[in-house]
């Protein structure tokens, strides 16, 4: 048993625990996007920061990548940790301001679209990888990949053909936070 501590409170985890692992046994919330029990973390929306003082310094880490240690300490709602979330709710509702998930979590924040919001785009995908995993991890089949690099990184089928391999179970469209999936599943899945 490792043993440490979330905001004043001692807590403990196994060897290999993450610290979202810990806050979540122990009741303690922190919010997610791209996180699911199901599938191995992706650190891809870095909407978990949490701030750990590791004895030598103390910074923002995402608390699903983070792999727990003797006597870190870990804060959850300190004025950096505030900072970076609401940056980042900030993005995901100018980008998916129809999405019912996204504007849950960013009224969480108290976070209203900015005047940079994109117009005519409803539920932007995030590249959050859900739906990628799910279909790995979770259905056992490859159906979906990352295609292209930097800006134009997109979800999409291996060869950007209709995946062969898609057997059309919906799992991808059911994580999708953001609905995204929705318009990219008729251009994949397999006819
Ligand atoms: S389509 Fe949805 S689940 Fe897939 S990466 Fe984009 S936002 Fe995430
Ligand atoms: S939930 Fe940790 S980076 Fe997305």
């Amino acid at each position: 048993m490792i043993t440490f501590s979330i905001n004043g409170q001692e807590v403990g985890g196994e060897e290999g625990w993450t610290v979202l692992d810990v806050a979540r046994w122990h009741g303690i919330e922190i919010p997610t996007l791209c996180h699911h029990e199901a599938m191995e973390p992706f650190g891809a929306c870095r909407l978990c920061a949490v701030e750990v003082d590791d004895g030598r310094r103390t910074r923002v880490v995402i608390s699903c990548m983070y792999p727990i240690r003797e006597g870190i300490k870990v804060q959850t709602e300190t004025p950096r940790v505030a900072n970076v979330r609401r940056w980042i709710a900030q993005l995901l509702l100018d980008e998916s301001p129809q999405a019912p998930n996204i504007q849950e979590l960013a009224k969480s924040f108290g976070v209203t679209p900015s005047r940079f919001k994109k117009t005519g785009v409803e539920s932007a995908c995030h590249l959050c990888g859900l739906c990628i995993r799910a279909c790995q991890e979770v259905v056992g089949v490859q159906a979906l990949t990352f295609g292209n690099r930097g800006v134009l990184k997109e979800v999409t089928s291996p060869y950007h053909r209709r995946s062969q391999d898609c057997i059309r179970c919906g799992t991808c469209l059911y994580v999708c936070p953001t609905g995204a999936m929705e318009q990219i599943f008729p251009l994949v899945s397999s006819e």
